[in-house]
């Protein structure tokens, strides 16, 4: 059995003061000791998550300083303390920093025996008219250089949704570009929780993922890769009998995560979560993997008994929806919702592992946001290494004429996996993107041939949805377009434009 997680860093901010002290002026600016870099995540309107490991002979009580502070040169300190490791033995730290002002920019930093991290900057969430939100999922370390990462670190936003598949558990040369020296660590698949990570080392030493953590704080769920292709709740499409018991591996990489994310999680509590911006937008974070999912079925054979999210799961997010009274109310998801008929184009009729093969429940949820007429919802969704944007018909096979759209989902592309282009010619993605519209008139828009991510910018009466896209992955020197730009104003009853 692993070792039980200790998350002493809640009781490490009863040690957390605000005072007026600086840094200590003789430490070394040397980061060394930092080569995974800082992360912050799960900001509310008061805290925000702060995390960094460190790669030195730590002894049996290490003394690792965290300090908040509202300018960039750390000199305005709002609050400080010491903290405590997550996970007995292991060299992972994380804090809840409190009492910060909600909707403000932050800076902060470690400090390790006179060695100091580099700044990392945050932002507390809270009541505002504005929201720009950078979605983002799918970076295989052995597909490329994570050149979206590197050019979202750059971008105004004010939080970043990791949308899950944020490692893969393949070892090397089985899923990625075989040309890159970009090969998987440890040089096998991950089962273990050292295997665990040492893999989430390996992507963390990248600096562009370092970067885009420095520079944003970070809500993050996980998908299937994060454990193994295509996993529910008692087991994996990759995982075998040989390879152990799979509550095992799942124990394994749950706490791999929880070490490795800037994520405000306790092991025996489920990862599904909601954030309030006031009353303009509440995000709901989904668990569509672990927590209730049962074993996809075969192609065509969706049932009642089939569920993504679970019983209680399904409850609370129903709630969630019910009970918010902002504009928007915005769910983060893994696998893409909408009904998707991809049989001219693909050997099956659906993808039976995204909510297609989770249909009855999905209808539940259509069914309960269009009869208690909550408006203005936008799923956001990951998955598929491709860009989306839908309009979630009521009723798929007669939209739109009908009845109206419940909700707007929008795909984020990849950052680094593989997409349609990689496996076929452009020519052939094109004409098959054009097929899937005319077979989905609900699909509004659809590119199965870029890598980047979305940025979704949330106004009092509209929204506008940015695709970026990189040129490519194969070297770090890359340019960055937009690619498509789409729109949602909130009196048009979640049309995309
Ligand atoms: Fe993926």
């Amino acid at each position: 059995m692993y070792k039980k997680i200790y998350l002493f860093y809640f009781f490490s901010t009863i040690f957390a003061f605000s005072c007026s002290k600086t840094l200590n002026p003789n430490v070394s600016g040397d980061s060394a000791y930092f080569p995974y870099g800082v992360a912050s995540g799960d900001p509310s309107e008061s805290s925000v998550i702060l995390w960094t490991a460190i790669e030195a002979d730590l002894g049996s009580n290490p003394e690792v300083e965290w300090t908040i502070s509202s300018t960039e040169n750390m000199k305005n300190v709002v609050s400080s303390g010491k903290m405590v490791r997550i996970t007995e033995g292991a060299p992972y730290f994380k804090v809840k920093a409190f009492g910060l002002k909600s909707n403000t920019n932050y800076y902060y930093q470690f400090e390790y025996k006179k060695h100091r991290s580099p700044i990392g900057k945050t932002k507390t969430i809270g009541a505002t008219d504005q929201l720009n939100i950078g979605v983002v999922s799918c970076s295989n370390f052995e597909a490329g250089y994570f050149n979206a990462y590197e050019s979202l670190a750059k971008k105004d936003v004010d939080v970043i949704l990791h949308l899950g598949d944020y490692i893969y558990e393949y070892g090397p040369g089985t899923y990625g570009d075989t040309t890159l020296q970009r090969k998987h660590i440890p040089a096998k698949e991950i089962i273990t929780l050292e295997d665990y990570r040492l893999r989430y080392a390996q992507y963390r030493k990248d600096k562009s993922l370092q970067r885009v953590h420095q520079n944003h704080p970070f809500i993050n769920i996980w998908d299937d890769h994060e454990i193994s292709n295509n996993a529910y709740k008692s087991g994996a499409q990759n995982h075998q009998d040989d390879e152990g018991a799979y509550d095992v591996r799942a124990a394994a990489a749950k706490q791999a995560y929880a070490e490795w994310m800037p994520i405000d999680m306790n092991l025996e509590d489920p990862l599904y979560r909601s954030f309030s911006f006031g009353d303009f937008a509440s995000l709901v974070m989904l668990d569509g993997r672990l927590e209730g999912r049962t074993e996809p079925v075969e192609n065509g054979e969706s049932t009642a008994n089939q569920s993504m999210l679970g019983k209680e799961q399904l409850q609370w997010m129903k709630n969630q929806l019910s009970a918010s009274k902002a504009k928007w109310k915005i769910l983060g998801n893994q696998v893409i919702f909408s009904p998707m008929d991809l049989s001219r184009i693909y050997q099956q009729t659906h993808n039976m592992d995204a909510w297609d093969g989770y249909a009855e429940e999905r209808n539940e949820i259509i069914n309960y946001i269009a009869t208690n007429d909550i408006q203005d919802v936008v799923i956001v969704s990951g998955d598929t290494h491709m860009s989306w944007g839908v309009e979630v018909p009521y009723h798929a096979d007669s939209y739109p004429y009908t009845d109206e759209s419940v909700a707007v989902e929008i795909g984020t592309p990849s950052i680094s996996s593989s997409n349609l282009n990689e496996r076929s010619p452009s020519e052939d993605v094109i004409v098959a993107e054009r097929i899937l519209k005319v077979s989905n008139p609900h699909l509004k828009y659809v590119d199965g041939r870029n890598h980047g991510y979305v940025i979704l910018r949330l106004e009092k009466d509209q929204a506008f949805v940015d695709w970026y896209a990189v040129s490519n992955l194969k070297s770090q020197a890359f340019t960055e377009r937009r690619v498509k730009r789409m729109m949602i104003n909130r009196e048009e009853n979640n049309k995309l434009r």
